[in-house]
């Protein structure tokens, strides 16, 4: 294993040993440092000879003390690769460059207030009020989300922000996204779509101005094709979006903003009592062309797939039966009540939306809690069979497991990490000549905090039972971290 350091970010927390935040220590002990590993050395197992491609995962990584009061949601975007080229894998770790980043390394400090903070300047006068973002007046640390476009890799943001390009092979960052020169002005959400089947990218922003909600399209060359507002009564909170051969699905749920106190400045959840709402709209579609379905009420944070059958758009995702989970907990974890797939009790549901009557068919297809569902890419928009789903921790926000939900037969496949290690979303790598949905590995990245490594796993998506075919040791713990994504090799410039 050949490793080199390559970057050092200026750090100002406190050692591990003498913080005692939740989220920045043990799993979540966040690294300032980057490194280059040109071939990762294999602990167990044999490295498959059709992995042929990039898994990359975004993290909340901070590196500075928070103005009072730290949600991992605020940390510094840090992607890690790993790439599995000629039998071999290589690995790197970069910080996203962001705007918010750079300026806070020159500070020395924290700039601008997190999401558990108030964004109120007039309260503390040392708070930046240049943000960005749905929210208004936070650092864009585009560390929620990652995805490869048009040869690049893109990280993103939940609260709305900028899209980051970086090198998908160097990870340096390359700049903030614009088209013509132009960039929504409300900003692009996480959980932007690629559809590997036309090289599109979709996305959405909201914000809170009307018509608080914006859908559009890019093109396989990174041009904007596509805009339009989808006009909602208020300020609500998307976080994630589907799409299907014919049609993208948005959303309006009934837990946003309480508009009372949004007019005081204060940024505090409530639950409506209303439907939630879901918006069916042809991939070019504008205003007019938006179909509205209800649901029952509820909040959904990500979606697995969509796809058309007959008259009907199917929609399958994470419904939450507690989407203000109230955990008896005491004041140090009630700010991360939204966080534990236990407490929002987390479970796959489908909904059908009939475009002739109009009407929505909704079931649960699981009772277990799982969450962050990943199907094999070449299947997205069209009827997928497999689900790579993961299990958390109960009370934290931490995956224990991965499952395999088959949902056309009801079949689950389980995969529990040792206790003490916890992995990240996984990517679903399409075996090289493969044919099938399950010719595919799924790769993650492991944190385990009793023997102070990390890991690379890659899993037969067939088998996740047998535990992992190969395991490539990193160069040194890295923290937990959120969403990832793979693309395969061809997609990557230069590969
Ligand atoms: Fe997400």
């Amino acid at each position: 294993m050949d490793i080199e350091l390559v970057g050092r970010a200026l750090r100002t927390l406190p050692d591990e040993a003498d913080d005692d935040h939740p989220y920045r220590t043990g799993p979540w002990r966040p690294q300032h440092e980057e490194w280059h590993v040109d071939t990762l050395d294999l602990v167990a197992g044999e490295l498959p000879d059709d992995l042929d491609g990039l898994y990359l995962r975004n993290t909340e990584n901070p590196v500075h003390l928070p103005i009072k009061a730290y949600h991992p949601f605020d940390g510094d975007g840090m992607v890690h690769a790993v790439g599995f080229q000629d039998g071999r894998a290589w690995y790197r770790n970069r910080f996203v460059r962001t705007a918010g980043f750079a300026a806070e390394q020159e500070a020395g400090r924290s700039l601008w207030a997190g999401i558990a903070e108030s964004p109120n300047v007039a309260e503390r006068p040392a708070v930046r009020p240049d943000g960005w973002g749905a929210r208004g007046r936070m650092k864009d640390a585009s560390s929620t989300d990652v995805v490869v476009h048009a040869g690049h890799a893109v990280t993103s943001f939940w609260q709305c922000g900028d899209l980051y390009r970086l090198d998908p092979l160097t990870l340096d960052t390359v700049g903030a996204t614009s088209w013509d020169g132009w960039f929504p002005p409300a900003g692009v959400s996480a959980h932007t779509k690629v559809d590997e089947a036309t090289g599109e990218l979709f996305f959405f922003g909201y914000g809170l101005e009307a018509p608080y909600l914006h859908y559009g399209v890019v093109d396989a060359e990174n041009r904007l094709v596509h805009h339009t507002p989808v006009p909602l009564p208020g300020p609500r909170l998307p976080h994630d979006m589907a799409f299907t051969a014919e049609h993208v699905i948005l959303n309006a749920f009934p837990m946003y903003w309480d508009q009372r106190l949004l007019d005081k400045g204060h940024f505090a959840l409530a639950m409506h009592d209303e439907p939630s709402r879901f918006a069916v709209i042809p991939k070019r579609g504008g205003v007019d062309d938006i179909r509205w379905f209800e649901a029952d009420p509820t909040y959904v944070l990500h979606f697995t797939n969509a796809y058309e059958d007959g008259d009907e758009v199917v929609l399958e995702g994470f419904y939450q039966e507690s989407p203000m989970p109230t955990p008896d907990v005491g004041d140090d974890m009630w700010m991360f009540r939204y966080l534990a797939l236990d407490w929002m009790r987390t479970r796959l549901h489908r909904w059908r939306f009939d475009l002739r009557t109009g009407a929505t068919y909704e079931e649960h297809i699981r009772d277990e809690y799982t969450e962050f569902g990943i199907i094999n890419p070449t299947v997205a928009g069209r009827r997928h069979r497999y689900v790579h789903a993961a299990t958390g921790k109960p009370g934290w926000f931490l995956f224990d497991g991965v499952v395999t939900h088959d949902v056309e037969t009801g079949a689950d496949a389980r995969l529990r990490l040792p206790e003490g290690v916890y992995c990240s979303e996984v990517g679903v790598a399409p075996k090289v000549g493969g044919t099938a949905e399950d010719d595919a590995y799924l790769v993650t990245l492991t944190t385990d905090v009793a023997n102070d490594v990390s890991e690379c796993w890659v899993l037969d998506a067939a088998v996740v039972t047998a535990g992992p075919v190969a395991r490539l040791r990193l160069p040194q713990r890295i923290s937990s971290g959120t969403h990832a994504t793979w693309a395969p090799g061809p997609a990557i410039p230069g590969w």
